[in-house]
């Protein structure tokens, strides 16, 4: 049986499908991964939460980076990864995605807000890191390209953050309990776009499989757990789940 074969009877086999999605299913919406060659950790480097609370200048490097686009995570649009993944939600074979990723696509593709996890945050708005209050981009962005001055809170005048989860930053509890419970609960884990490279998030594929659950990998590149996996396949994602996915949902 060919691999795509095997992946489509895996989908209709399964009970619940845990989707674990990371940056390759948005390359095709024009949003860079970041260790591909071109991604943006080859163009720029992380900043540290540390950094980003204790140093103003690293705060307004953060804030330039999110005004000019440069990881080009807002303003994209879904493409047909997404659209795949958002039938298997519609279809009731999926429950949640469990995402890495910041850029809102899954939401846009049609997945309902509380069905996608978002374990790294999201790109599209700020908060307060002292009271939490949300804060929109767009009541940010005149002020601080008119001023070069990092935001601060409305309410408390604290640090102003975009909601992604940096390097250093806690983990956010409750989509990880949540993530978790879609791990244990699944007897499909099917891993899309990732190189299961960055910890913990990286941990819920063998999570799911030491469950007793089917691990499929779908990403261009090997990754570190294609030996664990029941099936790893290596292609494009929107070819290949468009061929596998219910034709609506
Ligand atoms: N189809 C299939 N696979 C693809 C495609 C595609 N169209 N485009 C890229 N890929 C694969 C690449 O081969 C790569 O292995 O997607 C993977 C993306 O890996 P990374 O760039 O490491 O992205 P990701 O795994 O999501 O990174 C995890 O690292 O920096 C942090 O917070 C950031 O959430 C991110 C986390
Ligand atoms: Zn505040």
């Amino acid at each position: 049986m060919q691999p795509l074969d095997h992946l489509a009877r895996y989908i209709a086999d399964a009970r619940r499908i845990a989707v674990f999605t990371g940056a390759g299913i948005s390359t095709e919406s024009g949003v860079p991964d970041f260790r591909s060659p071109g991604g943006v950790w080859t163009k720029i480097r992380p900043i540290p939460f540390q950094s980003f609370v204790a140093d103003e200048d690293v705060r307004r490097e953060a804030w330039r980076r999110t005004f000019t686009g440069v990881a080009r995570w807002v303003g994209a649009r879904p493409n047909a990864g997404h659209a795949a993944v958002a039938r298997l939600v519609g279809a009731g074979k999926a429950r949640a995605v469990i995402t890495q990723n910041v850029d809102n696509l899954h939401q846009a593709s049609g997945v309902p807000p509380p069905q996608v996890i978002e374990l790294h945050g999201n790109a599209s708005y700020a908060h307060c890191l002292d009271c939490g209050l949300r804060h929109e981009l767009a009541d940010l962005r005149e002020g601080f390209l008119a001023t070069d001055a990092p935001p601060t809170c409305r309410a408390c005048g604290g640090v102003v953050k975009v909601a992604t989860v940096s390097f250093g930053q806690p983990m956010p509890p409750a989509p990880m309990a949540r993530a978790e419970a879609e791990t244990m609960a699944c007897d499909l884990f099917l891993v899309l776009g990732s190189s299961l490279s960055v910890m913990p998030a990286a941990s819920f594929p063998l999570m799911a499989k030491r469950n007793g659950a089917r691990l499929v990998i779908v990403n261009r590149d090997p990754t570190d757990q294609d030996a664990y996996a029941d099936l790893a396949l290596h292609g494009e994602i929107g070819a290949v789940m468009s061929a596998v996915a219910p034709a609506n949902g």
